[in-house]
């Protein structure tokens, strides 16, 4: 890349609005690479890629940037680095542009993923002993999900077994007498409240009279999902209220869903059986006998926001699964840590993927009848009603094993033919990234991670990671966006910014994302970037991942500025007209058309050159 000073496309004339337009096309369905494994902030690819083609463009080519994006050699001669790689997406784009790729994160599930997405490129992986391991753990782990000839068991029904803190009597705690729906076919699954036996019934049907005497009223009415109501006096508890005086919840089985080994789509609900008590005791007897079996003892670190999961009892990572979960992990997980490389980095993305659905932090959605995953909502949220997942059903069935196997095959045959990626990775926090040199870098994209981010990545991570200790490399120091305060945020953002300008080259260019809702937050960056030695060449609106709300910062914004710098003052004029067209967009909300004002004024503070004399 040659660029010696002069404006890149992407300090002038980028068409921002048109990306936004193909960023939602794209929505929330990513490339395959994407998929091998849940991270929580993931930033548009297309834009991304954008952004890197548009470094390498003059100001009058945006009519190339399409064909440039999908040129493999585009950034061939340029170092592209990320001091917040979070899940990878910047390094993944450019390793397709060609381009030799740096990244730091201070979390270390975030570098083993990344490192691990990056490593699929040109990779030729050779599956076979996987596929071994998997049909010898599968038929040794039949015995534990027994089902009638012809059938598979898919799901299990558990729920919160509660002693009424009005009437003293015990009951099933559902949050919901539904469990199920299927309007297409024409039925609903109800749950009689005093029994819990099932009932198919129309789905127009208001009452079930179970054979146990019992009446239950279908209103379709939901106690939450943390929540329950005791059948015999209507009294409703949260459940942690229900722990705060009655200690850890036990769950017990009490239904099942069946899947036709022939037919997918026939799939049928039954009550769960003395066979199936007694598969779930041999589980968990053999876990109290394999002496062997590592698993995870660590307790969850307390949260900063909320005290969940410990409000319902949940302390330690393997209290969030039961006794045949964590039989089946740990063995898995033990096979798995003895398959050569580097079939056994993909088998261990897969398992550790695979957590998050085969957990008992799981629920079920009545009404698209599949499982949602833990944090599918956010955080730690406690589950009444938790659904657990047979791992060794192939096909459907969201998340188990054997799919998420398939996804994580799909996500490295989707780069396989492609250049291997020139990658390295740190797992340590970005404010001295002594691995390199002054003046190395061409270009830096990144996303940091805002003030107060109320999005807990390293205790989600922690999931995760209780069960990685072998892979995961040891991290330390705090992340960024827990810093004590704005004033340490504001010191160590731009102790950041300018380890990122003493590694740039003379031309080189930085693009960082931020937005906060309050004042404070941008005073953070402005007295981050009136010390790092950078000054502002474009700034860019950029749409933010998620009406999910999963790239969460306070006040749900919807717009990020996309900030781009030079080191000391380059004689280049920073044009606000981006940010203008976007705060006339009548389609924003008062938080972002504030949030874009905030932006502007820190922005033509910080701009190389201001357009005229009053920096208009
Ligand atoms: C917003 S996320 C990046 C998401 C990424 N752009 C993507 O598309 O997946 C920010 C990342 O910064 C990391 N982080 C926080 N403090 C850090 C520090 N001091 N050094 C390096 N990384 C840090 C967090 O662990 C998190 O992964
Ligand atoms: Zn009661
Ligand atoms: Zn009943």
């Amino acid at each position: 890349m040659t660029r010696l000073h002069r404006t890149t496309l992407l300090e002038a004339g980028f068409p921002w609005q048109e990306l936004r337009d193909i960023a939602r096309r794209e929505g929330t369905v990513k490339p395959a690479i994407y998929s091998m494994h849940r991270w929580w902030a993931r930033r548009s690819p297309t834009l991304f890629r954008f952004i890197l083609a548009a470094s390498a463009l003059a100001p009058g080519q945006a009519d190339q940037l399409g064909n440039a994006a999908s040129r493999t050699d585009l950034l061939s001669d340029s170092v592209v680095l990320d001091p917040f790689v979070g899940g990878g997406t910047s390094l993944v784009e450019a390793t397709r542009l060609g381009a030799k790729v740096v990244g730091y994160d201070i979390e270390p599930l975030a570098g083993w993923i990344t490192e691990s997405e990056l490593a699929s490129f040109g990779s030729t992986v050779d599956w076979e002993p996987l596929d071994e391991v998997i049909e010898a753990a599968r038929s040794e782990f039949s015995k534990y999900y027994p089902a009638p000839t012809g059938w598979q068991v898919l799901h299990y029904f558990w729920v919160a077994r509660i002693s009424c803190n009005s009437c003293h009597r015990s009951f099933d705690g559902h949050p919901s007498a539904v469990l199920a729906r299927d309007l297409g076919r024409g039925y609903m699954v109800g749950i009689c409240r005093y029994c819990s036996r099932l009932h198919r019934v129309d789905p127009d049907r208001r009452r079930i009279d179970c054979e146990c005497g019992g009446r239950t009223t279908l209103d379709g009415r939901t106690a939450g999902l943390g929540a329950v109501a005791c059948p015999h006096c209507g009294f409703e508890e949260r459940l942690t209220d229900t722990t705060s005086r009655a200690g850890r919840i036990p769950f017990r089985l009490f239904a099942k869903e069946l899947i036709s080994k022939h037919d997918p789509n026939h799939r049928r609900f039954a009550n769960a059986t003395r066979t199936d008590h007694r598969a779930y005791d041999s589980a968990a007897a053999a876990l109290e006998l394999e002496r062997d079996l590592s698993i995870p003892n660590g307790a969850i670190p307390p949260g900063r926001h909320d005290g969940r999961p410990q409000i319902f009892g949940v302390t330690s990572w393997r209290q969030m699964f039961n006794c045949r979960q964590l039989l089946h992990h740990a063995t898995v997980r033990g096979q798995f840590r003895r398959l050569p490389d580097p079939v056994r980095r993909y088998a261990q993305l897969a398992f550790s993927e695979s957590l998050a659905t085969n957990c008992m932090f799981c629920f079920y959605s009545t009404d698209y009848r599949r499982i949602a995953a833990a944090f599918s909502i956010h955080g730690y949220m406690s589950v009444a009603r938790p659904v657990e997942l047979n791992p060794w059903v192939d096909g459907s069935g969201r998340g188990t094993l054997l799919n998420c196997i398939k996804k994580v095959r799909r996500g490295v045959d989707s780069v396989g033919s492609l250049s291997p990626a020139k990658q390295h990775i740190y797992v340590r926090s970005s404010e001295h990234m002594r691995e390199l040199k002054d003046a190395s870098v061409d270009l830096i994209l990144t996303d940091p991670p805002f003030y107060h981010d109320n999005l807990e990545y390293d205790r989600l991570a922690g999931f995760y990671s209780s069960w990685g200790d072998e892979i995961l490399k040891p991290s330390t120091g705090s992340p960024l966006q827990l810093s004590n305060g704005e004033g340490e945020f504001a010191r160590r953002l731009a102790d950041i910014l300018r380890e990122c300008s003493r590694v740039l080259k003379r031309d080189g260019i930085i693009a960082f994302t931020f937005a906060h809702a309050r004042a404070s937050g941008w005073n953070a960056l402005d007295e981050a970037l009136s010390s790092c030695g950078l000054s502002l060449t474009a700034a860019i609106p950029v749409e933010a991942e998620g009406s999910n709300g999963f790239h969460s910062h306070p006040g749900n914004l919807k717009w990020n500025g996309l900030f781009v710098c030079r080191k000391g003052r380059p004689e280049m004029e920073f044009d606000p007209a981006p940010l203008r067209e976007a705060m006339d967009d009548i389609a924003l909300s008062d938080a972002d058309r504030v949030n874009l004002a905030r932006a502007l004024a820190v922005a033509r503070k910080h701009a190389s050159k201001a357009r005229g004399a009053n920096g208009r």
